[in-house]
């Protein structure tokens, strides 16, 4: 008698186990979790990508280094499916997709080229990839609404976003802004930012991205149908200029060689990512966030310092390597369209 009990008891906890198991795997959140070593990774070879740039070769730039490209993100309370490229390209084949953004957006796009590029190989052509009916495009665009040169100067227009007749058309978009709208100094793009029929030389930057952003979602809203268009949002990337930011007194990403260990970031999430929140939270459009930027957080040691550009760029902390950090959140991206969390399947 005890026995049975004691089997209909373990029974009872192994239903209630694998309720909560399958219960969680549903609910899962890829964004948080480690960074563990994994040598199966890099996914690529950039000396076998002939798309890869020069500014991310770090490993042909001299990076001595090469433990940044043994990492493999793991979230906490699941995992997900691991990247493959044939399923990729079978579900795109003869669609369109579109990254929209700045050299943060270039990064990510050059990152899913060479993952798909090391499946199938094709001649170099000027569209990568055409051969296979995927086009897998990027059209830079610092801030969506539009720059415009006027006899004032160049203005920035916050409820201007002419630019989204180029962005029709795609089956996949993703989108990214942030950096660009805290640009100073020689680096800024406008002279004159415009809200109405009002010119400012300037505002605090975070309202005004919350402005613009705003107008991108009003234009997302009314121009995108969701049933041809799945639309997503690359998250806020962060920079690692200031070590104290990860509790490393006088460090930048110079010379990190090692990921942060655990799950969470000393200096908390850029207050960007807040704004960002909000106004996907407001569309009647489903935008799935893309919400890279804790895991990145925890990369210091991803970034090309002088090993971008041949160097000539200074201390790159602000990109990343290829291999590297982006091609996580491709791998993302692709879990997220394969299990569907949220969207609906291709
Ligand atoms: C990439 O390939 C090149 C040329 O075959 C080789 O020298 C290099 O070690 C490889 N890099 C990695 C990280 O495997
Ligand atoms: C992080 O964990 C690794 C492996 O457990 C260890 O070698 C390393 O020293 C740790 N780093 C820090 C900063 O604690
Ligand atoms: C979101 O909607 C709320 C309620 O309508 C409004 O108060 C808030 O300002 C909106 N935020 C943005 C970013 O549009
Ligand atoms: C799923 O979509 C609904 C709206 O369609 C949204 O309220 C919810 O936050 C989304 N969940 C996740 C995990 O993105």
């Amino acid at each position: 008698m005890g026995f049975l009990f004691k089997n209909f008891c373990s029974l009872a906890y192994a239903i209630l186990f694998q309720f909560l198991f399958l219960h969680k795997s549903y609910a899962c959140d890829f964004f948080s979790g480690t960074w563990v070593s994994d040598d199966t990774y890099p996914l690529y070879n950039t000396s076998n990508c002939p798309f890869i740039s020069e500014e991310f070769d770090c490993q042909k730039n001299g990076r001595p280094d090469n433990l940044y490209l043994k990492y493999r993100w793991k979230p906490n309370d699941c995992t997900f499916p691991r990247f493959d490229g044939q399923d990729f390209l079978r579900r795109y084949k003869g669609k369109k997709i579109l990254f929209v953004g700045d050299s943060l957006s270039f990064n990510q796009w050059q990152s899913l080229i060479c993952m798909l590029h090391k499946i199938k190989k094709y001649l170099m052509s000027l569209i990568p990839l055409q051969d296979y009916g995927i086009s897998v495009t990027l059209i830079r665009k610092q801030y969506f609404v539009d720059l415009v040169k006027e006899n004032v100067g160049m203005v920035l227009k916050l409820d201007s976003i002419e630019n989204g007749k180029e962005w029709i058309g795609y089956d996949l978009l993703i989108f990214n802004s942030w950096h660009w709208w805290t640009h100073k100094g020689k680096i800024q793009k406008w002279d004159y930012i415009q809200e109405g029929d009002k010119l400012v030389k300037d505002m605090d930057r975070l309202v005004a991205y919350k402005k613009g952003l705003t107008t991108w979602s009003k234009w997302v809203d009314s121009n995108v149908n969701p049933t041809i268009t799945k639309v997503f949002f690359q998250g806020i990337s962060p920079t690692h200029f200031n070590g104290e930011d990860w509790n490393e007194k006088s460090a930048t990403c110079e010379g990190q060689t090692q990921p942060l260990n655990g799950s969470t970031y000393p200096a908390g999430l850029p207050p960007a990512v807040a704004v960002v929140k909000e106004v996907l939270a407001n569309m009647t459009t489903h935008v799935p966030l893309l919400d890279i930027t804790t895991l990145s957080q925890l990369r210091k040691d991803g970034h090309p310092t002088s090993y971008g550009s041949d160097g000539k760029e200074g201390n790159d902390c602000s990109h990343w390597c290829l291999a590297g950090v982006p091609d996580t959140w491709n791998e993302l991206l692709y879990a997220l369209l394969v299990t569907g969390q949220n969207i609906t399947s291709i």
